[in-house]
């Protein structure tokens, strides 16, 4: 290198970098995992070069040839990584010179990092989004599983996290089957890096009449970015990466939260597999379900990360900024923490051991029928507001000794309303009051049995989808 400091920019440079300013500038500590992508992406650049006759068919096979062999180095974790690199994209093409010659200094031609760094990503996120695709869907086929298990099981269903109504297992269960199968939809949808935005250059375009078309196609892409400053300065592919996922977490946060309630001494509706808890290092006598209140806390982060995107976009002139560098630790951190708690999922439900006697007596126990001996008064004429009143007094009488609904007698009914007749008794067996919630959606056990159907199609269209 004649003259500046030994850095590929370095040219009109004269004095080195501080080593604090190296520290700060640097992204090589997390960007590295973007290497396999920036390789398949400076693939496509250099063919694309030789066809359109910048380079010759030997240098792109040089450079080719250097190419395979650093994808080789870093899968292998042999490729040195050194901050002195700044970032993965120097790092690769300080290796290939390294490997090739002066030669792979051709790499770089009609390109910049700017449009280099979100290709990248763009192929980052695409894998991402895949995985994560398989991962939902298989921690819907492992809760449908289970309430399939469950469409017998009668438990209470909770408002305000009091006893409501009684529900079925498959129905509470198929709750979050259904908020998944959104999540798995917006997946699918989100096409925010459909378009290739390889050839916008540093942010005006390049010197050069490059094929942008045929890089798209060989990279899987829908369509070429057509403005230079917007694919260079866009990062809403990003923002609704971790929009989405998210919104995912949010329904594993609320999932993980009832895992851990159930597994209560005080609910005791189910309990979580061993190998998924843990021992305190005073009380002998615990087991914390911890892996259930790590996924519940772990949505946190994908808050904090989307808000923390939001803030380093909001109000950032075009085009590209260094503070787009700062998208990457969020993103990064979120494809982990996502594949992460969605596997621990899929293990927690799957080795879920629910107490159906106990679930059964809680609903019994919690007046859970209530609101059907108010339906039974108001069928037979009362108008629903008095029935309501009627049927919260006989709960009233009965909550002082903690009597069931089942064990009043017709003559302390009859006190309260002259409608009460020996039918009442089997309007509050736990079965029937489940039986009679007929309505689409409800969990009478035939309406139950039609979202298991629905659900076992949409999994199956998931499968075929996502190929898991
Ligand atoms: N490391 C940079 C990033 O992550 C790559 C783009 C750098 N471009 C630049 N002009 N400094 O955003």
């Amino acid at each position: 290198m004649t003259g500046g400091i030994d850095r590929p920019w370095g040219g009109r440079f004269e004095s080195e970098q501080d080593p604090l300013f190296e520290r700060l500038h640097a992204s090589i500590p997390f960007d590295n995992v973007l290497a396999p992508f920036d390789i398949v992406g400076s693939r496509a650049h250099v063919r694309m070069l030789a066809d359109i006759g910048v380079l010759s068919d030997d240098e792109r096979d040089q450079i080719l040839t250097g190419l395979a062999q650093i994808a080789r180095e870093v899968q292998t974790g042999v490729f040195v990584w050194t901050l002195a690199d700044e970032d993965v994209h120097m790092a690769i093409e300080r290796r290939l010179i390294e490997i090739v010659g002066s030669v792979g200094g051709k790499m770089h031609t009609g390109r910049s990092r700017n449009d280099q760094v979100i290709l990248d990503l763009h192929l980052y996120l695409r894998d991402a989004v895949a995985g994560h695709q398989k991962r939902v869907g298989r921690l819907m086929g492992t809760l449908l599983n289970k309430a399939e298990d469950g469409k017998n099981m009668v438990m209470p269903g909770y408002t305000h996290m009091q006893r409501a109504q009684p529900v079925l297992l498959a129905h509470h269960l198929l709750a979050y089957f259904f908020a998944l199968e959104r999540d798995w939809q917006r997946l699918q949808e989100w096409t925010g890096c459909s378009w290739m935005p390889l050839g916008a250059g540093a942010l005006a375009g390049v010197n050069y009449p490059l094929d942008r078309e045929s890089v798209a196609a060989e990279l899987g892409f829908d369509r070429v970015a057509p403005n230079a400053m917007d694919a260079v300065a866009a990062r809403d592919a990003a923002f609704s990466y971790l929009s989405i996922t998210t919104n995912c977490a949010l329904t594993l946060s609320r999932l993980a939260g009832e895992m851990v309630l159930w597994s209560t001494q005080e609910y005791g509706l189910a309990s979580l597999p061993e190998s998924w808890t843990s021992g305190s290092s005073i009380m002998p006598q615990k087991r914390n379900p911890d892996g259930a209140e790590l996924v519940r806390a772990k949505a946190a982060g994908f808050l904090a990360r989307l808000q923390g995107l939001g803030a380093v976009l909001k109000g950032l002139p075009l085009a590209y900024n260094s503070d787009l560098q700062e998208d990457k630790p969020y993103v990064f951190a979120c494809k982990e923490d996502f594949d992460l708690c969605l596997e621990a999922m899929t293990a927690m439900v799957g080795g879920l051991v629910f107490d159906a006697e106990r679930a059964r007596v809680a609903a019994e126990g919690g007046y859970a029928q209530a609101t059907d001996v108010a339906d039974y008064l108001a069928g037979k004429g009362l108008p629903f507001r008095e029935a309501h009143r009627t049927a919260g007094r006989l709960v009233g009488i009965l909550a002082r000794d903690g009597r069931p609904l089942s064990s009043v007698s017709i003559e302390e009914l009859r006190q309260l309303s002259p409608l009460f007749a020996e039918d009442y008794y089997s309007v509050v067996d736990l079965d029937r009051v489940v039986a009679a919630k007929v309505s689409p959606g409800g969990t009478a056990p035939q309406r139950v049995a039609e979202q298991l159907a629905l659900a076992r199609e949409r999994l199956d269209h998931v499968a075929a989808e996502t190929g898991f």
